[in-house]
């Protein structure tokens, strides 16, 4: 019998025992002590708890089951025999407070007896030693007799808290002559009589109901019915294979077949936990989609193939199980997307990782790789610690985990020493002098801008490599370093005409201005670099800096003259502005203010930027900040007749250019002090 067709046979068959066939549920649980669904009971545990009422008193279905990452974990075993998966389908019946054991052990004699037509004397069955009745039941039904075991083989439970109760396992023997215990016998079905719910202390206390949960994998089935000792040898994995070979253009054969073996149920997880929702990430249960995904390109490498293999893949998933899970096809845009995303991440580190790695292999002493060796691959190209195992363990080699973990917990030492202590790192610099950013407002010039200080893992250089995250201070600079509420301009830093490094952001420490971002290539104090900044977000930050000085002469006529700035983050077309004021702004007063600013701007007035001293700025009006130190010579602002302040920010030259002007929200963030929040420009409109 086909794969495909067992699935529909078993739910069938519990249809006519008057089940309710519901669909598998999602491979992501409701459950947060899960990182995916693990069995079939999974979804069902409220109702067996009696947490939750129960739908229907029976009931079956076959569950998406993921086995990876978390205390349920199969993803070393596969493609090392014939029965390990980390994706799998569990087929399942439930008798919710229904039927019990009699009903239970009947309906799994006749299914796979009956109606699949397993040999009866191919079947071995246990049953707990405290069980009498279902060893009496398991007589009557089938002339067995039952081997009798201890908790260990016999006693389900959900974790280690919940509901749980005594099993009988059925096992299918694929005969005396097969030596290896486990490939001789195949544990095909396991029917749990849950009775009991336990606490943190392993106290057992009676459910309200008495219940049954069942669970059986679908590939051993599919294994044994097919007569194949490999799970991975039934008509499925046969055409998931044979889409292996022509994406690969590689002929499976003896040696190959474990990473064939490793694509195909990789395929299965990544595919199906994708479908469901599972983003690949760094963490939780998205990283463990991201490493099972890097393994499956590793034995794509292994089989020589380079590149996008997953995605490749997917449509032969689709034809298998698309029909059983119409969610495969109706997610498939998505689901190649983001796998195409992971895979063109991964190729070039993949490629670049394992000549590292090829490099360290004669090195090592004693088969233990160096943990630091293991965490620069893990950090610099992307090699998950089991990729790195799994890569060694065909060459007998280990992984000094101890050293690995001591590597990251020292990187994430220095990084959280990097965010906090840079600008200590830079005020001991003393002899630096100030930076000259005199044309901060006038960026299209063209410097020859010297490096005079390289920052990198919480200490100074002379020179840094591509890919390192550094601050760098230079003679001179176009960038707005973040000040006055105005966040820094982003851009890059260009040698000979070509991208040396990308800045994400410039700050200040005091007078000097540090470029932080990324190398693309190296670099070394006393190179001679030029400053471009990122022009558009320098408007956008621009317009929303003019935009402020609008919304603070809004709310005072508004709301009254009292309103004073108590700080503020301009951005790129977005405004936070705080203020002083006693009650919550009505909706009338909100609107009050966006259709004024909207007004200013729709007039399109001139803003003129002058530079004179405090006390000429003082004669004109200007508004200046509480509190705030400002030099002899002062930049003002001015739009129109409508705003004056002094301001060393960055502005626009007509209040035209902020476009539009939308107010998002106003709220308290301390007593008699409001938040604003304002959209400009694109954003607002
Ligand atoms: N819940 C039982 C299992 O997963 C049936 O084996």
């Amino acid at each position: 019998m086909k794969y495909n067709d067992i699935r529909t046979t078993f739910l069938d068959f519990f249809e006519s025992k008057g089940h309710k066939i519901v669909p598998s549920a999602s491979l992501i649980p409701n459950d947060p002590t899960l990182l995916f669904t693990v069995a079939g009971m999974v979804p069902w545990k409220g109702i067996l708890q009696g947490t939750e009422p129960a739908f229907a008193p029976r009931v079956a279905d076959v569950q998406k089951c993921i086995r990876a990452g978390g205390k349920h974990n199969d993803l070393d075993e596969v493609g090392f025999d014939g029965r390990h998966h980390t994706f799998f389908e569990m087929v399942g019946n439930w008798s919710f407070g229904d039927y019990f054991k009699q009903e239970a052990i009947e309906y799994s004699w006749e299914l796979l007896t009956k109606v699949l037509g397993l040999d009866p004397a191919k079947i071995r069955v246990t049953t707990h030693e405290t069980d009498e009745e279902s060893t009496e039941i398991w007589r009557k039904v089938s002339g067995k007799e039952a081997i009798r075991l201890g908790d260990k083989d016999n006693w389900w439970s959900a974790g280690d808290t919940g509901p749980c109760g005594p099993c009988t396992e059925i096992f299918y023997d694929f005969g005396a002559d097969i030596e290896n215990e486990d490939d001789r016998w195949v544990e095909l079905w396991n029917d749990v009589f849950m009775q009991y719910d336990r606490d943190a202390n392993g106290n057992l206390t009676p459910l309200p109901k008495r219940n049954v949960d069942t669970g059986g994998g679908l590939e051993r089935w599919a294994a044994v019915l097919q007569n194949k000792k490999d799970n991975y040898d039934t008509d499925l994995f046969v055409n998931l294979m044979k889409a292996i070979e022509s994406v690969t253009g590689v002929t499976k054969t003896q040696e190959n077949t474990p990473s064939f073996k490793v694509i195909a149920d990789h395929l299965r997880a990544v595919g199906f936990a994708i479908a469901d929702g599972v983003i690949p990430s760094n963490t939780d249960r998205g990283y463990v989609i991201r490493r099972i995904l890097r393994r499956a390109m590793r034995h794509g490498q292994i089989l020589g193939h380079k590149g996008a293999l997953l995605s490749k893949l997917y449509p032969a998933l689709i034809t298998e199980m698309g029909a059983a899970y119409p969610e495969l096809a109706r997610e498939e845009t998505r689901v190649t997307e983001i796998i195409q995303n992971e895979e063109n991440a991964f190729a070039d580190m993949l490629q670049n990782g394992m000549k590292l790695l090829e490099n360290e292999i004669p090195k090592i002493n004693n088969n233990v790789l160096p943990g630091d060796i293991a965490f620069k691959l893990f950090d610099t190209y992307g090699f998950p610690l089991d990729l790195t195992q799994m890569i060694l363990r065909d060459k007998n080699i280990d992984v000094d985990v101890a050293g690995f973990e001591k590597s990251m917990a020292e990187q994430k030492e220095r990084s959280r020493a990097n965010t906090k202590g840079t600008r200590t790192l830079w005020e001991s610099q003393t002899q630096l002098s100030a930076t000259d950013d005199s044309t901060k407002y006038a960026p299209d010039n063209l410097l020859r801008s010297k490096v005079l200080s390289i920052l990198r893992n919480g200490e100074f250089t002379s020179d840094a490599q591509a890919g390192d995250e550094v601050e760098v201070a230079l003679d001179k600079t176009n960038f707005y370093g973040t000040q006055g509420g105005q966040v820094g301009d982003s851009g890059e830093l260009r040698k000979d005409d070509e991208t040396i490094m990308n800045v994400s952001e410039a700050t200040r420490v005091d007078n000097v201005v540090i470029h932080k971002g990324t190398l693309v290539k190296d670099l070394k104090v006393g190179d001679i670099v030029s400053t471009i900044i990122n022009s558009s977000l320098r408007q956008q930050t621009a317009r929303a800096h003019t935009a402020t000085h609008l919304l603070q002469s809004a709310l005072r006529q508004v709301l009254n003259d009292d309103v004073e700035q108590r700080g503020s983050k301009v951005s790129p077309d977005s405004v936070r502005f705080d203020f002083s004021f006693g009650r919550a702004m009505t909706a009338e007063e909100k609107q009050a203010v966006e259709d004024l600013i909207n007004k200013w701007i729709n007039a399109d007035m001139p803003v003129t930027h002058e530079e004179m001293s405090l006390d000429e700025a003082k004669t004109k009006g200007a508004m200046a900040l509480f509190g705030e130190k400002y030099g002899d010579k002062v930049k003002v602002i001015t739009a129109g007749d409508i705003s004056c302040e002094l301001c060393g920010g960055t502005h626009i030259y007509h209040t035209g250019e902020i476009m539009h002007a939308k107010i998002n929200k106003e709220k308290s963030i301390s007593s008699g002090i409001r938040r604003i929040t304002m959209s400009v420009g694109s954003l607002a409109e």
